[in-house]
């Protein structure tokens, strides 16, 4: 007993003296060595800070007058009526651009259309097209012709007079939560996709009248990337200089893609937008800073995509959310994973079985994907 004693204490003590020894040459190198593995480590110990405490928040908030003139431009195309006198369960915006008349037609054809959700499902969700306008076309009159008609045809559009651009996807943001406040505020739920994401709405809808029932609150539920670095290359599309964000992590948040807010949660963080400085361009980023601001954290949902693609398989299309990527095999998927024969693929010991091993062929490899996780494999 006593010689074991003072082997475990010898062994403690080793443990203890080679811990040392990396935690200083880490810390020695910590400044010099920009290897992506040390960057990640790096943030992801400095996101507990990023996420525990205001100073982002501090350090980004302006006056309300300032604020302002980040978000508030002028609607060139507005349906304020959209969500009037509805018990609306989700408001749907899609961040679309001047140009991209197909995949709009796209959306409203498929996943998009409401009266087949309102038929075929019971509720109400509205579909919105959120754009600034066109950055080299931008008096070309042909163009805001045909979003006119476009508008009196289907009555979705909101565009406000800024540059459709990249850089200004966080003026698109503002415009969200501004127009949700002004017109639509008693929407259950709120959610942003880009206009080339696949969205399962019958899936959507069945997990959001769950919630509903539960009446959960304080959520934001998506794709979540936690302690991400900030890009510090001049050369990459994401290239944050140091001056617009000074921390070596961002705060968690979901991928732009596609997330979900409640709506109590839409009113806190168009409150928050009030206050923030929004010159950071990119939009989920500046989404976490005024979640941090409005004291909401993300939470990871597995068949959520980020930049992912879903695999194409029924077991999939039975429970997956959004998918990323898609453009021409839009109707090709809405018709197959909304197949009557999907819902009953893994009904059964033997169909679970089934799909339990079909998802983890095709979600659990041992190199990186790029699609759902392998913890979607089992749930
Ligand atoms: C929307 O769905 C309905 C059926 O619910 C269908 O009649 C209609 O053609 C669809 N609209 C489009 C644009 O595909
Ligand atoms: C203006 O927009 C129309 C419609 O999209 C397009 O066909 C035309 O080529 C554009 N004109 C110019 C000068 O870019
Ligand atoms: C964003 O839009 C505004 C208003 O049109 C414009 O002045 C600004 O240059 C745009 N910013 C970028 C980065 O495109
Ligand atoms: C917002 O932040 C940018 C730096 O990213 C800074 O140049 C600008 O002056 C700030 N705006 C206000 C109103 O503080
Ligand atoms: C920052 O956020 C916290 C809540 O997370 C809040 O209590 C604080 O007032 C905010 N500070 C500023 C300056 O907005």
């Amino acid at each position: 007993m006593f010689m074991n004693c003072r082997r475990v204490r010898k062994w403690h003590f080793l443990q203890l003296v080679s811990m040392c020894c990396v935690m200083s040459v880490l810390m020695v190198c910590w400044d010099h060595v920009d290897h992506s593995v040390v960057s990640h480590v790096k943030s992801y110990s400095y996101r507990y800070l990023i996420n525990s405490y205001d100073f982002i928040n501090k350090s980004l908030s302006v006056s309300p007058k300032e604020a302002a003139r980040f978000g508030s431009f002028p609607y060139l195309l507005n349906n304020e009526g959209v969500c009037k006198d509805k018990d609306v369960l989700l408001l749907l915006f899609v961040k679309s651009s001047p140009g991209n008349f197909r995949r709009r037609q796209a959306i409203r054809s498929t996943w998009g259309n409401e009266s087949y959700i309102s038929h075929q499902l019971g509720v109400i969700v509205k579909l919105v097209f959120a754009m600034g306008v066109h950055p080299v076309v931008r008096f070309n009159s042909s163009l805001q012709d045909k979003l006119h008609k476009e508008h009196m045809n289907h009555g979705d559009l909101v565009q406000q007079d800024f540059l459709d651009t990249f850089h200004n996807l966080t003026v698109k943001l503002l415009l969200q939560f501004r127009w949700t406040h002004e017109n639509c505020a008693h929407a259950r739920f709120l959610m942003t996709a880009d206009d080339d994401v696949f969205i399962h709405l019958p899936n959507l809808v069945r997990y959001l009248q769950d919630l509903r029932r539960q009446k959960v609150r304080n959520l934001w539920v998506g794709h979540v990337h936690r302690g991400a670095p900030p890009v510090r290359r001049r050369d990459s599309k994401y290239y944050m200089p140091f001056d617009m964000y000074q921390w070596s992590s961002y705060p968690d948040y979901t991928a732009g893609a596609g997330y979900v807010v409640s709506g109590d949660v839409a009113a806190k963080i168009y409150q928050a937008t009030q206050s923030l400085n929004a010159s950071m361009y990119i939009d989920d980023v500046f989404m976490g800073i005024c979640a941090i601001a409005a004291g909401v954290s993300p939470q990871e949902h597995v068949y959520f995509s980020g930049e992912g693609k879903t695999p194409y398989h029924p077991c999939i299309y039975e429970k997956m959310i959004t998918s990323h990527g898609h453009e021409d095999d839009i109707r090709y998927l809405w018709k197959v994973a909304t197949a009557p024969q999907v819902k009953s693929i893994s009904s059964g010991l033997v169909g679970k079985l089934y799909c339990t091993a079909v998802k983890m062929t095709l979600l659990c490899k041992p190199y990186f994907t790029n699609k759902y996780s392998c913890m979607a494999a089992f749930t």
